[in-house]
């Protein structure tokens, strides 16, 4: 909100980030979006601002309330899952002690989490491409915040249930082994983190919010899914219909 701010005060003025959570220190303080929710949809007004500089305290993390940590767990698997194969098998061998807030292993996390996702943000600063692959799980789970009306589960936990989501659909659509399913559900359920959308949340609920994501183009509606060996994903529209509606069906229940 205070990027979105610096953004637009008079058409700009500097801003240094000092992100406090880990969700902030290794996805949103990194690359540049700066962003306010709408009650229609979640980031829906915002601008890309890159602030003039990031400081990142990681002792900071042990001020935090306890679900703070599991939801930035969510993306930091993230980056293992889209493109970083060596990461995601760290992570299953680590997890415990981030949960921990092991100092050593936490550190190592950031640092290889932040790599990733500027490498991405380099390539594709607009998101015209592959930053896209960044958003695994989100429409998914933007809908799943905007429907909550914002400010009941946290963004990673929202994000992980649609990672679930997305998983179970590429895994319905033969596009993953189910090994690769388990391993991506065992590591999110390890982390503390929602596997299936809140009570009460309906397939209708979920493409009637989906419809006004912006990655939907021309009235379709296109998704990052996991594919292929681990550290795989695609963005794309080219999914089988059914497949999503039997998803939703399943996972609603
Ligand atoms: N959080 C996704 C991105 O920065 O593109």
């Amino acid at each position: 909100m205070a990027g979105f701010a610096a953004a637009v005060y008079q058409r700009g003025v500097h801003f240094v980030q000092v992100p406090s959570t880990v969700m902030a220190i290794v996805d949103s303080s990194v690359g540049g979006k700066t962003c306010v929710n709408h009650p229609k949809g979640k980031n829906m007004i915002g601008a890309f601002y890159q602030p003039r500089c990031v400081i990142a305290d990681v002792e900071l993390l042990g001020t935090l309330p306890d679900r703070e940590l599991p939801s930035g767990l969510s993306e930091i698997i993230k980056y293992g899952v889209i493109r970083d194969p060596e990461f995601f098998e760290w992570l299953e061998n680590n997890i415990e002690l981030l949960l921990d807030l092991n100092a050593e292993a936490m550190a190592y996390a950031i640092e290889r989490s932040c790599v990733n996702k500027a490498e991405v943000v380099s390539a594709d600063e607009r998101e015209v491409g592959i930053r896209a692959t960044l958003n695994l799980g989100h429409t998914f789970g933007h809908a799943i915040e905007t429907w909550q009306g914002y400010g009941s589960w946290l963004h990673g936990e929202a994000v992980a249930a649609g990672m679930a989501m997305a998983t179970d659909l590429s895994l319905s659509m033969g596009w993953i082994k189910p090994t690769l399913a388990s391993r991506i559900k065992n590591l999110l359920n390890r982390a503390e983190l929602p596997m299936a959308p809140p009570k009460g949340m309906t397939p209708d609920d979920f493409m009637h919010l989906m419809a006004v994501d912006k990655k939907v183009l021309n009235g379709q509606l296109r998704l990052i899914l996991p594919c292929g060996p681990l550290g795989n994903c695609v963005f794309t529209g080219d999914f089988d219909p059914a497949a999503l509606a039997a998803m939703l069906q399943n996972s609603c229940s």
